[in-house]
Order: C-alpha cells, then structure tokens, then sequence
C-alpha cells in the first residue's frame, strides 16, 4: 500500500529552506571553513536568542548534548540522576555514559511527562541531578525539583524547541537544557547535531571546553573532553529552519487542534497542562489494542508510530538496575496504548481528514 499521508514529511520543509542552504553552503565551501566556521557560532546566537538564554553551544547531537551537560555540571561516578521511564532511551544512555547511575522515575498518566511527585519521593542521599524531559514538545513541570538543594536540573528539550511554561522557554527552569537538531525535531538538521542552552557563565565555559576535546587553547587539554562539535554546515541549515521556527510550529498547533476537534474519547486526544505553550513534536492519542488499530491504519496508508513501544526499564541497556514488568505501570501502559498521528508543517486539512477516517475505521 503507498503511503497517502507520512508521519513526517521533511520533504516540503526542505523545499521552504533550499535557496538559503545552497547560498550558506557554498559561503562555507569558498572559505573550507568546516570545523566551528562562523555559522556555527551565528546560529548559536541566534538559537540562543530564540530560547532568550545567554549561552547557546552547539554539539553533535541530543544524547552528547545531555552527557556533555551532567559532565559539565559535575555529574558523574557515584551519583544517581533521576529521569522518566517514559522516554527514548537516549536520556538514560547520557547519564550512563556521563559515568551516573540512573534512577528512573514514572509517568504521570495524563501527560505520559515525568510524575514529579514520585521524583521527589524517589530522591535519597545518592541523588545529584534530575533530567526531567518535555516530552512529545511540551515542558515537564519540575518546581517541586528546582527547590530540592543541591540537586542539578538538566532539561531533555530535544522534543521541545519553541515549548514555553508560564511565558518561559526551554533552558530557563534547570541550570541548563540540552536539545537535539535529529532531522525530525521540531528544528531538524540534515543530519546529527544538537545544542545545550544556559544561562550559566560557568557551565557554558566548561561545555564549550568539552565538545572540542577539552580545550579552551589550541593543544592545551587540561581535562579529558570530547570531539562533539556542531558541523558547520548543519548550522546553516539549522540558522535558515529556525528563520521559521515559530510560523512551523504554529501550523503544528493549529494542526494539532484540528486534531483535537476530530477525535473523540475513543481515541483520548493528548492533554496540554495548564501555562503551558506545546510545540505538538509529535501528536499522541491511546487507543485500546494498539497493535491492531496501527496496523490497520498502516494498511489504509497512514503513516503512524509508537513512541515508544518497549519502556526504558525493559530495555537491555538498563538491565543492570534490576527492573521487571510492572516496575513503572503508567508508562508501560502508555507504551501499549499509545499511537502517533501524522503532524507536520504543512500537513493540510483533508490529509488529517484521511487520518482520522483512517483511525475511526481502524477502532471500528
Ligand atoms: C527525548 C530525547 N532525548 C534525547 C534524544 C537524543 O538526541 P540525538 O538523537 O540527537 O542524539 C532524543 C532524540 O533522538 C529524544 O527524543
């Protein structure tokens, strides 16, 4: 069956940006100016004028941006990070990797975001940072956290350019969010590239030490870092999106109520707490059977997906914290219930229209 209506059309955002890209690209190609040319540090103003933070530092990618960030803030052996079980794998893989373990934490059934309150009654003596991540493109309430001495907020924004709670943008709430520009976020690269936002003099110094091999001088390394930097010519893709950053995510929200009109309980539409302002990454409702409901949407040339099917906790990777079924039961509901609809800029009114004809024939 040929798709009708893909989950992700990055194809006409593509076409919006072409002219600009082929002009920044060939810029960068007169000078060969690769590595940390001075479109990387253009967009990382830019980015950071957007997210109206101090500091913006481009990376390679979302996962290093989180790693980079804990490492950055002293996160590291010997200190537990506590994060959602509801999320893509790559907010546990950073804290593993920053040398922490660990503590995952439910979701709050409602809004599949991190239950702060069972944070709070997860926190103990070990406990050094939380990772709270503003998933599917709205920001995960985290006051009950801020508050907690000592403990080092890094926001996971990958899902969540644009997002804004009570009038804050992402970066504004932990010491420092770290963000990722995969192809399909909300501001996509062509390719891997991330960023971390702060407002931290600090952090921001030790961050940009430790994407370019922990250097802050030519051949000097006074710490271990890393080779993480934002390509240059990923930066000019990404400084010509965010030009239309907010006109993209608009037509997400609009998109996304139109949505909201057309589906009814059968199907739960997705909740966007109060003073919050969601960029709508991706567009989430449950059903009951899941699996059937999918595949028969996928047959009528829908393209849907599940994010994600198989709960952190239940994973290979984490298998040294011991976790069985029934360990975090919202999230390994939601993982079972769960159903991603087609959304993206420029997704047109009788596209959805299929979609949801689509779903009710698929829910019967
Ligand atoms: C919530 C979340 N955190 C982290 C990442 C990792 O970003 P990247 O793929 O750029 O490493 C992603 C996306 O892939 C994500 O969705």
């Amino acid at each position: 069956m040929t798709v009708q209506v893909p989950l992700v059309d990055l194809d006409r955002q593509t076409e919006e940006i072409r002219a600009d890209v082929e002009a920044g690209w060939s810029g960068v190609l007169e000078r060969s100016a690769f590595i940390l040319g001075s479109q990387v540090a253009d967009f990382e103003a830019s980015f950071a004028r957007f997210c109206e933070a101090r500091f913006c530092i481009g990376v390679a990618n979302g996962t290093d941006a989180i790693e980079l960030a804990l490492r950055a803030a002293g996160v590291g052996r010997g200190n537990e990070v506590l994060i959602p079980a509801n999320t893509f794998i790559a907010t546990a893989l950073a804290v593993l990797r920053a040398g922490a373990e660990a503590r995952l934490v439910d979701c709050d059934p409602a809004t599949y975001l991190m239950d702060q309150g069972e944070a709070v009654a997860r926190l103990n003596r070990k406990s050094r940072a939380v990772v709270p991540v503003h998933l599917f493109g709205q920001i995960a309430p985290g006051d009950d956290l801020i508050t907690v001495p000592d403990l080092v907020m890094i926001e996971d924004a990958a899902q969540a350019q644009g997002a804004r709670r009570h009038g804050r943008a992402i970066g504004s709430f932990g010491i420092a969010a770290a963000t990722s520009f995969y192809p399909g976020k909300n501001l996509g690269a062509f390719g891997d590239a991330g960023a971390i936002v702060t407002n931290d003099p600090e952090l921001a110094k030790k961050v940009s030490a430790l994407r370019n091999w922990g250097s802050t001088e030519k051949y000097h390394h006074p710490e271990v870092g890393f080779n993480s930097r934002l390509d240059t010519l990923q930066a000019v893709v990404l400084s010509a999106k965010l030009a239309r950053l907010t006109q993209w995510n608009e037509e997400r929200v609009k998109a996304a109520s139109l949505y909201d009109q057309m589906i009814d309980d059968r199907a739960k539409p997705p909740i966007t707490l109060p003073g919050n302002d969601h960029v709508f990454h991706l567009y989430v409702i449950e059903v009951d059977d899941r699996d059937t409901v999918m595949a028969k949407m996928q047959q009528a040339g829908i393209g849907v997906g599940v994010h994600y099917p198989v709960p952190i906790h239940l994973q290979g990777a984490l298998g040294h914290l011991g976790h069985k079924v029934g360990d975090f039961p919202n999230t390994e509901r939601a993982a079972q219930r769960m159903l991603s609809l087609p959304l993206f800029p420029g997704i047109t009114e009788s596209e959805q229209e299929q979609v949801v004809e689509a779903l009710f024939a698929a829910i019967g």
